[in-house]
């Protein structure tokens, strides 16, 4: 098996992977979509992926989609549905990264599926999304203004009415301009306030439909992501929260159509709220406080679960 694992950087994640493949006698090899290219003339299926030759991989992971320009990344995308349309199978699935790399789609597939997330707009009228701060604000609620493609708690922004150690008694927070760092986009998300001190969010690892680890991460503010500098602690899924957690992220990753998550959760007043579910999830906090190898139950679910049912379509 050649196994190729899409990234823009070769770092802990790749090495950990190539690890898991090269211990299930599969061959690793790294490569980057950006440097994936159309070539009509090269081969029968137009693809080149470097370090293939005119062959292609029998399956892709796909760790990393370097951003850039609207038509760069919409490029790179193309390549991972012409690999899946060609019967490669990808992981995750391409049509179910873009709707999770999208928080919009993802906030109106969970609301779709029933599940509990926090109240959320997303709009393009910066009136509209004036209006809808003030109103908030009015009603002394902060939202959580959010780059529509972001990640690792990069940009986000409290606007409307703030309570925080620095105003204890509350401001106004104006919606800032939408042009820069927000791509004409407001995605607004009702603040949830920490219902303890310090305040947490939890993270799910949901792989081949099963949640099989998780954590609360206890950030220095209140965004929590690891990236972020958020000290991370064991949740056990067996019990306390765990179960319903579990439940919850399983259903998350299920209405996305993601063969793996990671799920972003935080404690609301009637128990969990999914606030995000990443389909191209980072594990080196989780593992940190995992006993089992993350890389392996990926690459398990990889070639057993997702190559195995591949197969059975080729020979159907
Ligand atoms: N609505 C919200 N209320 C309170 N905190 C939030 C809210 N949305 C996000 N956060 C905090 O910010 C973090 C990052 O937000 P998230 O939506 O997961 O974006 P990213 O893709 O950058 O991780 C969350 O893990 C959580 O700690
Ligand atoms: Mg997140």
């Amino acid at each position: 098996m050649r196994i190729a694992i899409a990234s823009d950087e070769s770092g802990w994640h790749t090495r950990r992977l190539l690890a898991a493949l090269r211990a299930r006698g599969a061959d690793g090899r790294t490569f980057d979509l950006a440097q994936a290219r159309l070539d009509t003339t090269h081969a029968g299926h137009g693809l080149v992926l470097p370090g293939f030759g005119r062959e292609l991989p029998d399956a892709v992971f796909v760790r990393g989609i370097a951003g850039g320009s609207f038509e760069q990344v919409t490029r790179r995308l193309a390549v991972l549905h012409a690999l899946q349309a060609l019967g490669v199978p990808v992981y995750n699935d391409a049509r179910a990264i873009e709707r999770s790399v999208d928080k919009s789609m993802t906030t109106l597939l969970l609301h779709a599926a029933g599940l509990p997330t926090p109240p959320t707009w997303a709009l393009e009228s910066p009136q509209l999304a004036q209006r809808l701060v003030m109103r908030e604000s009015a009603a002394g609620r902060s939202l959580v203004l959010k780059p529509l493609f972001g990640s690792q708690g990069k940009g986000l922004q409290r606007v409307g009415w703030v309570v925080d150690d620095e105003h204890p008694q509350g401001r106004h927070v104006p919606l800032p301009a939408l042009d820069a760092g927000f791509g004409g986009v407001a995605y607004l998300q009702r603040f949830v306030p920490a219902r303890t001190r310090p305040g947490h969010d939890w993270r799910v690892l949901v792989v081949g439909g099963v949640a099989r680890a998780a954590m609360r991460r206890f950030g220095r503010h209140w965004i929590h992501n690891v990236a972020q500098g958020a000290r991370c602690e064991p949740q056990p899924l067996d019990r306390g929260d765990g179960p319903r957690l579990a439940r919850l992220a399983e259903a998350a990753t299920h209405a996305l159509g993601l063969d793996y998550a990671g799920v972003d959760l935080m404690p609301g007043d009637d128990g969990p709220l999914v606030i995000e579910v990443n389909g191209v999830a980072a594990w080196q906090g989780l593992q940190r406080v995992t006993a089992g190898d993350i890389a392996g139950w990926l690459v398990d679910d990889l070639l057993g679960r997702k190559c195995a049912a591949a197969g059975r379509r080729l020979r159907a």
